[in-house]
């Protein structure tokens, strides 16, 4: 398939610009001299907000959490063949997706409660998606809802959903009719969490919602005043998709409690199919390994799925999500979109991704540690920090967008065989 060039091609080239050469004259610059990996943005973001919001972010599950550090090095295993002797050129990192073209191959992946990690974390995402021009998927559990992200983020906000049985999916359907009123761009429904996971961080802090800031849990609070400023700036408006459903006016710990009684389980096909009918715009499901369940999925009438292991948070035995990527591309490749996620950590990684025939890829806790690094300007360095290192990546391999990143040479060691 070949990119629309026309955006970039009339631009000078700005091949003196790399990403290793900040322009320190700016706060932007020095935010890269500071943070030149995600690896930095981590350690700041473990000092700057509480123990147990660090931990929610980072942990997966399983004793030794082996996934969220497989996913990780399975992508670092991935070699990539350049080519030289090209032109010189700025590469063009946009994608178009779903009839809508992106700065780059990259989404906000849904993650439960940004606003966990830092009070009004999910209008911060919002507000980067639309300034970024990359989409932001609000997940049903966050702490904002569907009609007040979807404004914010102006025609970049994505909506996922899990499953609510009672009533035979009646709070599913309303998601879907509320997403379709609020035109959010793309409906994702996650199927990689048919049981309840461990994840010993969150047990060991006693993670419980609503979270109360009490004895136990001064310490940890007092000293991160830059959380405490945004927690009683934007409050808790927990499980904000949910809270209708519940009452007039439930008090948080209602609304928890609704959250814990009725969700669960994992959407059957035939559920899907349902979705199918009522959701008139791009579906993508969430959580697909097996190239079964890939063919499953386009069999639906799925517009893309997301290869992913739920950035290794539900089933520890699960293989690195990119070692199952060329599987799925070879029995699905063409028929749907390709959407990736597990471990991305850099443009290097968003051109592996490319380079196996991933379409788009979600990233998760880079944005989360941005966000907690960095407060509101965290989600937009590092949607920036993405797209400027696979701008020059790229350009590295002699790629000059992501289809031509498609056509380089590729040794994958891990990836598993059909
Ligand atoms: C803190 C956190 C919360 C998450 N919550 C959800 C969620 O509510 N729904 C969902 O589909 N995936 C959720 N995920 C999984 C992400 O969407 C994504 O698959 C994963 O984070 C990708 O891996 P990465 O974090 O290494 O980028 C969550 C991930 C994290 C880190």
């Amino acid at each position: 398939m070949t990119e629309d060039n026309s955006k970039t091609s009339t631009e000078e080239p700005d091949y003196k610009v790399t990403a290793g050469r900040p322009d320190t004259s700016t706060r932007a610059g020095q935010l890269k001299m500071l943070y030149p990996t995600i690896a930095d943005l981590r350690t700041k973001a473990r000092k700057r907000v509480p123990r147990f919001a660090f931990d929610y972010v980072d942990g997966a599950a399983g004793a030794d959490e082996p996934n969220r550090r497989g996913n990780a090095a399975a992508l670092d295993g991935i070699e990539i063949l350049p080519r030289y002797g090209g032109e010189n050129y700025r590469a063009d990192t946009s994608v178009e997706l779903f009839g809508k073209r992106y700065a780059g191959p990259l989404a906000i992946a849904p993650m439960g409660l940004p606003g966990l990690v830092l009070p009004g974390g999910e209008k911060a995402f919002a507000r980067a998606a639309a300034a970024n021009e990359i989409p932001f998927t609000l997940g049903s559990s966050a702490l904002a809802t569907v009609e007040e992200v979807s404004e914010l983020a102006n025609g970049y906000a994505w909506f996922q959903i899990y499953r609510m049985p009672r009533d035979n999916l009646a709070i599913n359907m309303d998601w879907i009719a509320r997403a379709t009123a609020a035109e959010v761009g793309a409906l994702v429904v996650t199927i990689d969490v048919p049981a309840r996971t461990k994840r010993p961080r969150e047990l060991r802090n006693r993670l419980v919602l609503p979270y109360k800031i009490g004895p136990r849990t001064i310490a940890d609070v007092a000293t991160r005043p830059a959380w405490l400023r945004a927690y009683f700036r934007h409050g808790q408006n927990l499980f904000a998709n949910l809270q209708k459903y519940v009452s007039d006016n439930p008090t948080p710990a209602e609304v928890a409690e609704f959250a814990r009684g009725e969700g669960g389980g994992s959407f059957t096909w035939e559920e899907i199919a349902r979705f199918r009918d009522a959701w008139k715009g791009p579906l993508i499901i969430k959580g697909i390994l097996h190239p079964g369940d890939a063919e499953k999925s386009v069999e639906l009438g799925a517009d893309g799925i997301v290869v992913s292991n739920h950035g290794g948070r539900q089933l520890e035995a699960a293989p690195a999500s990119v070692d199952m990527l060329p599987g799925i591309v070879a029995a699905v490749g063409g028929k749907t979109e390709i959407l990736f996620d597990g471990g991305l950590r850099s443009g290097v990684d968003l051109m592996r991704s490319a380079a196996l025939g991933a379409r788009f890829n979600l990233v998760g806790r880079a944005f989360m540690y941005g966000l907690a690094a960095l407060g509101e300007d965290g989600p937009g360095f590092v949607a920036d920090f993405f797209i400027e290192e696979l701008r020059e990546a790229l350009r590295q391999v002699g790629a000059r967008d992501l289809s031509g990143a498609r056509d380089l040479d590729v040794r994958h060691p891990t990836a598993w065989k059909f």
